[in-house]
């Protein structure tokens, strides 16, 4: 069972300055709500009960966002307002919340590695990008349905997939392998960010992730790859020649909410859904 779910929160933003100037991107809203809170609503969903977040600099309104706001609640109990509260409040019942600071932002790998001593070594854990926001009408969420196959693969990380535009692939960690159940591959190639040409699929993995706790020693000994940074996918592959890497193409819809485009797909989505 699945029960840490690690938000890598570190990121700056520069896709949408000035706006991430002084708010952290994670905490943008879609309508009435942060990115960040999305997910860590997902993460409870698929059987979660303690976040662990990848803070730096200029990211505290995350943490009072997940606290009590005393004068806040005084000001609104027994109002008519006072209903706007319930979700974050039952999420907060929920779970725990628990926050470190990447010092320099030197990659996802490296935000997922400062989150080793809030995660552990006992057992698998999930990742989620909240930026990644996803949505899965019908059924089940995209954490949840990767829980319930790392219940039968143990010993393996689970990446979410999806198949994205061949023009796209250089936005993306590209991957391949071997089909072994339906939606579900076991992976021997992974490329970050391979131009068109040179992209072995268009299967990219998206901001869901399901790893083993070996991933912290082989980030510890990933050398930094395009820009200085430490990428997760360096590090999968290292498991994946092992065999211990599966992507699963999940049911759902994804927006990347760190681009403006995307952001503003999900915002009409999840009006036009709540109408
Ligand atoms: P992005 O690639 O979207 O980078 O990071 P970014 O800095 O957030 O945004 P842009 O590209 O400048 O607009 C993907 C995820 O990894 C986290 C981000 O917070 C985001 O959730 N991240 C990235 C870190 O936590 N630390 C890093 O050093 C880099």
């Amino acid at each position: 069972m699945i029960k840490k779910c690690l938000f890598p929160a570190a990121g700056y933003g520069t896709r949408f300055l000035p706006a991430t100037k002084a708010i952290p991107k994670e905490m943008l809203p879609v309508l009435t709500k942060p990115l960040l809170q999305y997910g860590v609503e997902e993460a409870i969903e698929a059987g979660c009960d303690t976040m662990a977040i990848v803070t730096g600099r200029g990211k505290r309104a995350i943490e009072d966002h997940f606290d009590v706001s005393y004068e806040l609640e005084h000001q609104i109990k027994g109002t008519s307002k006072e209903h706007y509260l319930n979700e974050i409040r039952s999420v907060m019942d929920k779970c725990t919340f628990s926050y470190t600071r990447q010092i320099e932002m030197k990659g996802l790998g490296h935000a997922i590695l400062t989150g080793e001593t809030l995660i552990g070594h006992e057992n698998n854990f999930a990742v989620i990008l909240a930026d990644d926001l996803c949505d899965n009408q019908k059924g089940k969420t995209v954490l949840n349905q990767m829980a319930e196959i790392s219940k039968r693969y143990p010993n393996c990380c689970i990446v979410a997939i999806e198949e994205i535009p061949k023009e796209d692939t250089n936005k993306y960690g590209i991957v391949a392998g071997k089909l072994i159940e339906e939606n579900l591959y076991k992976i021997d190639t992974m490329v970050e960010k391979p131009s068109p040409k040179d992209a072995p699929t268009n299967l990219a993995i998206i901001g869901r992730y399901i790893l083993i706790p070996e991933i912290f020693d082989i980030l510890k000994d990933t050398t930094p790859g395009i820009g200085g940074e430490i990428q997760i996918t360096d590090a999968l592959l290292t498991l994946a020649k092992k065999g211990k890497v599966l992507a699963y193409k999940f049911s759902g819809i994804r927006f990347d909410c760190g681009s403006v485009d995307g952001f503003v797909e999900a915002t009409n989505y999840f009006y036009n859904k709540q109408k």
